[in-house]
This record gives structure tokens, sequence and C-alpha cells, in this order.
């Protein structure tokens, strides 16, 4: 993984609206266009308005035309290996294949990559919808 989106997953943690967790989480994808789309957290005082910096940064990618997740980076202020939690986990499966790879990191850098299907074993899915 290049540097750059490490960098971008700790700098959208800076954006994090965590009020109420104080716990801010930073997300960034590296996308087909190889771009990358970054997000942060964003909690709401009716608590289970809020959302994770994963669906954040997919949200940025898919609204500039990108369907597919080449790497993704994650990180957490508070928490020096933070695993995408798992409703995340299957938001980002959408978009991955099962060798994505997925960096967990603390504030120093990447200190596990796991592949999609390590984070998501036996995850929904079906050719019978769609
Ligand atoms: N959070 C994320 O942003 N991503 C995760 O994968 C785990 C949890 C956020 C949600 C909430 O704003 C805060 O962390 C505490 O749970």
């Amino acid at each position: 993984m290049s540097h750059d989106l490490f960098e971008a997953a700790r700098a959208a943690m800076a954006f994090a609206h965590a009020p109420y967790s104080k716990f801010p989480v930073g997300a960034a994808i590296r996308a087909e266009d190889g771009k990358i789309y970054a997000g942060a957290n964003i909690e709401n005082l009716s608590f289970p308005q809020g959302w994770c910096a994963e669906p954040t940064a997919i949200s940025q990618m898919i609204m500039a035309g990108n369907k597919k997740i080449v790497e993704m980076a994650v990180i957490a202020e508070k928490l020096p290996l933070c695993p995408p939690c798992g409703g995340c986990r299957q938001k980002i499966a959408e978009f991955a294949t099962a060798k994505t790879p997925i960096y967990l990191c603390d504030e120093t850098g990447v200190k596990k990559t796991m592949t999609m299907e390590e984070l998501l074993p036996h995850g929904f899915a079906t050719n019978v919808i769609g």
C-alpha cells in the first residue's frame, strides 16, 4: 500500500463528528480510477442515526462514479487496530472482492493487513437476488 492511502484515512479521521462516543474513526478507499475517497464517522444526537467512517468513504466513492474498492485503510485514534464493524464488513463487501486488502492502521501506519474474505467469512451472498 502506498503511504497516501494511510495518510488520507488519518486526515479523514480529523473530520469525525463523534461528540458522543469521542471515538473518531477514519477510512480511505482507493477505487478503480486510482483516486482516494475518504470518510469519517458521523454521529447523531439520536444515537442510532449516526454512522461509521466506512460508509462515508463508500458514499464518496460511489458519488464519484466508482463501484470497485481496490484497497481500503481504516484507523481509529483510540484503538491501535480498529477492525470494521460487522455491518461495515457487509457494506465493504458489496464493492470488494474476496482478495481485496483492508489495512488496519494505527497513527504510525499499517499494523495488519486482512483480505475481505478473512474479515467477512461466510458473508451474505446469493445470486437469487438481482
Ligand atoms: N465506528 C466506525 O466508524 N467504524 C467502525 O468500523 C467501528 C465503529 C464508529 C461508530 C461510532 O461513531 C464510534 O465508532 C463508536 O462506536
